[in-house]
C-alpha cells in the first residue's frame, strides 16, 4: 500500500543526481534534449552557468514508483493491515501512527476515528494518542503541542457523515512548537514532511494542527511541491473530512538530515535542494541578473549573511570591503523573517560562496548549488559542536564545499568585556559545563565578533580559488 512508511531499504530507482564530471559536448547534447524532454528537470541555476564552466551538477524529476516494495518487516507497522491503527513510537525523536481504512476527523475533540458502519465487521476497539511533532524527547516544547485521539468506532455508536470527501490519505502534523525559527521550520518541519510524503508524488492532503496563516504563507511554494492539495486547518474546520488512510506524525532523519538509507527509493538531502530549487525556480527565471551571458562574465559572488542584535560582525563594512578588493561581488544579505523566502532564494541559488555567523539564517545554505559552491560558518567562541551539528555536517552532505573560521578569543567581543584570563574566554567547554542557559546567554546571545582582516582574507582568497577552480575545467 502506497500509504506505508518509508522503512527498510527496499528496491531502488534511479541515482537522482550526479555529479561527475562529463565531457563538454555530452553536456551540450544533454543540454540541447532537455529542451524536447518534458520529464527531466534540471536545476534551472545550472542550466546556464555548467554550459559554460560550471561542474555538472543537475536534479531531475522524481520517478514514479507504481509499486513501492517497502521492506517493512524490520518496523512495528510492517503489518498494518485495513481498519487498523498502528503507532510506531521507537524513534526518540518522533512517534508516528497509520490508518488505513475510512479514516474520519472530528476536530471539536481532537479526533481522528476510523469508522466501520457495518455490524459484523471484526474492528478491534483501538486507541492511540499522539503529538504529531518531531522533538517528541524535549519535554517544555511538547507541552505546546496539540495532541491528537485516534480511535475505531462503529457506526451505531456514533453518526459521522462525511462532509467532504478525498480520495487521498492525509498527513496530520502540527506546524507549532518552534516553527517560527527558520532551521526548525526547515529541521522539525518541512524536512521531516518531506521523508514522510515525497514517495506519495503530492497525492496527499496536508492537515495541520496548529495552522498559522504566515507560517502557510511563506513555505507555500514548498508546502505546494509536497501536496497539490489545498493544505487543512485542521481545529478550525469543523466540517468532518473523510480519507481513505491517514499518516499521523513525521518521520525525523536527524539534523537538516534525510538519510538516504532508511528510504526506499535512496532519496538524500540533495533530492530535497532539488524540490526547493523546483519550487522557486520559476519566479527566479525572470530575474534579468540571472542572464546566462551576463552572469559567465562577472566575478562570483560572495553572499554575507547578516545578523542584527548578537553575533554580529562589528567591523562588516570592512569584511565586505576587503572582500570585494579579493575579487568578490558582494551582497550583504539580512534575512529576517518578513523577507520573501523567494527573495533569498533569489540571492543564495545564485552565489558562489555564502559567509556568515553561526545562526538560525545560515539554515538557507539549502538553497545553495550542490557541487561548486562553497559556505563558511563564521564560528564565535564556545558554539564549535552547535556550528559542526547545525549545519557543518548537513552542508557536507549535501555536496557544499564547506569551511569553518573559528575565531580565536581576541575577535570576540567576550574577550574585551571579560579579558583574555577569564574563563568565560580561556575555557569555554568549563563554563559551558555550567549549563545551556550559559551557551545561550553568554556565547550565544552575549557575544559579538570582530574579524581580524588578515586571518579572514587567507580564507576568503582560499574561497576564490576554489570557486575560479570550478570554473575551469
Ligand atoms: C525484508 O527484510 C527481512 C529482514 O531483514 C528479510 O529477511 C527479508 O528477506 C526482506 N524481504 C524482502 C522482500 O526484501
Ligand atoms: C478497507 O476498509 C474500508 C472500510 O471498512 C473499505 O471501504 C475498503 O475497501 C477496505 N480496503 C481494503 C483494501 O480491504
Ligand atoms: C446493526 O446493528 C443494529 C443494532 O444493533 C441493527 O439495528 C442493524 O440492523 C444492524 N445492521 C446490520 C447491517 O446488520
Ligand atoms: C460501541 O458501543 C458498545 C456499547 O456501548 C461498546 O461495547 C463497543 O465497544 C462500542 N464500539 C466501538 C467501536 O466504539
Ligand atoms: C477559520 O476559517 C475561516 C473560514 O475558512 C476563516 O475565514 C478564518 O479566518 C479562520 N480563522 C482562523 C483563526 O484562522
Ligand atoms: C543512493 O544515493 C546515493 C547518493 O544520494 C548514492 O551515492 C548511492 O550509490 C545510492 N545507492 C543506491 C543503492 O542506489
Ligand atoms: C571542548 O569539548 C569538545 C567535546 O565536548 C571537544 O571536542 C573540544 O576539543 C573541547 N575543547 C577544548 C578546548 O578542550
Ligand atoms: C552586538 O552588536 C549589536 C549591534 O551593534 C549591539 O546591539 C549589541 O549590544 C552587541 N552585543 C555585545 C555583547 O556587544
Amino acid at each position: 500500500m502506497d500509504l506505508l512508511p518509508q522503512g527498510i531499504k527496499g528496491s531502488k530507482t534511479q541515482m537522482a543526481y550526479n555529479h561527475k564530471k562529463v565531457r563538454q559536448s555530452l553536456l551540450q547534447s544533454f543540454f540541447l534534449s532537455l529542451f524536447v524532454a518534458f520529464n527531466v528537470f534540471l536545476c534551472y541555476q545550472l542550466l546556464f552557468t555548467t554550459s559554460f564552466f560550471h561542474l555538472p551538477f543537475f536534479c531531475k524529476q522524481d520517478i514514479k514508483i507504481n509499486n513501492p516494495k517497502h521492506n517493512l518487516s524490520q518496523t512495528p507497522c510492517s503489518s498494518l493491515t485495513n481498519n487498523t491503527i498502528c503507532c510506531d513510537r521507537t524513534n526518540y525523536h518522533s512517534d508516528i501512527c497509520f490508518m488505513i481504512g475510512d479514516v474520519r476527523t472530528h476536530s471539536p475533540s481532537s479526533s481522528i476515528f476510523l469508522y466501520s458502519s457495518s455490524n459484523d465487521t471484526n474492528l478491534i476497539p483501538q486507541e492511540e494518542k499522539i503529538k504529531p511533532y518531531t522533538r517528541k524527547w524535549e519535554g517544555p516544547i511538547m507541552v505546546h503541542i496539540d495532541e491528537l485521539h485516534l480511535r475505531t468506532i462503529h457506526s451505531p455508536n456514533a453518526s459521522l457523515p462525511c462532509d467532504v470527501h478525498h480520495n487521498v490519505p492525509a498527513l496530520f502534523f502540527s506546524a507549532g512548537g518552534y516553527t517560527g525559527n527558520v532551521f526548525h521550520a526547515f529541521n522539525n518541519g518541512l524536512l521531516p514532511l518531506y521523508i514522510t510524503s515525497h514517495h506519495l508524488q503530492r497525492q496527499l492532503v496536508l492537515v495541520v494542527l496548529q495552522y498559522r496563516h504566515w507560517w502557510f504563507t511563506k513555505y507555500q511554494e514548498i508546502l505546494a511541491q509536497l501536496s497539490e492539495y489545498t493544505p487543512i486547518d485542521f481545529s478550525n474546520d469543523s466540517r468532518i473530512h473523510c480519507f481513505p488512510s491517514a499518516i499521523v506524525g513525521l518521520h525525523f532523519h536527524g539534523t537538516l538530515a534525510v538519510n538516504p538509507t532508511e528510504l526506499s527509493d535512496n532519496k538524500s538531502i540533495t533530492d530535497f535542494h532539488c524540490m526547493l530549487d523546483k519550487a522557486y525556480k520559476s519566479k527566479v527565471e525572470q530575474i534579468p541578473s540571472q542572464n546566462l551571458k551576463e552572469r559567465s562574465s562577472k566575478p562570483p559572488k560572495l553572499v554575507i549573511v547578516s545578523r542584527d542584535g548578537t553575533r554580529v560582525i562589528e567591523n562588516e563594512a570592512k569584511v565586505s570591503h576587503l572582500a570585494e578588493e579579493i575579487g568578490f561581488d558582494v551582497e550583504v544579505l539580512k534575512p529576517g523573517n518578513m523577507m520573501a523566502m523567494e527573495r533569498i532564494y533569489r540571492s543564495l541559488s545564485s552565489c558562489d560562496v555564502m559567509m556568515g555567523v553561526h545562526g538560525a539564517a545560515l539554515t538557507h545554505f539549502l538553497f545553495m548549488r550542490p557541487g561548486s559552491s562553497m559556505f563558511i560558518q563564521i564560528v564565535p567562541l564556545g558554539i564549535e559542536q552547535l556550528a559542526w551539528s547545525c549545519f557543518g555536517e548537513a552542508a557536507i552532505r549535501m555536496g557544499l564545499r564547506y569551511e569553518e573560521y573559528r575565531i580565536l578569543p581576541r575577535e570576540s567581543s567576550l574577550y574585551w568585556m571579560y579579558g583574555g584570563d577569564d574563563p568565560v574566554v580561556k575555557d569555554p567547554n568549563g563554563t559551558k559545563a555550567k549549563g545551556w542557559e550559559m551557551t545561550k546567554e553568554v556565547y550565544l546571545e552575549g557575544q559579538n565578533v570582530t574579524l581580524d582582516l588578515g586571518r579572514l582574507k587567507k580564507t576568503l582568497v582560499g574561497a576564490l580559488q576554489y570557486v575560479v577552480s570550478k570554473r575551469r575545467y
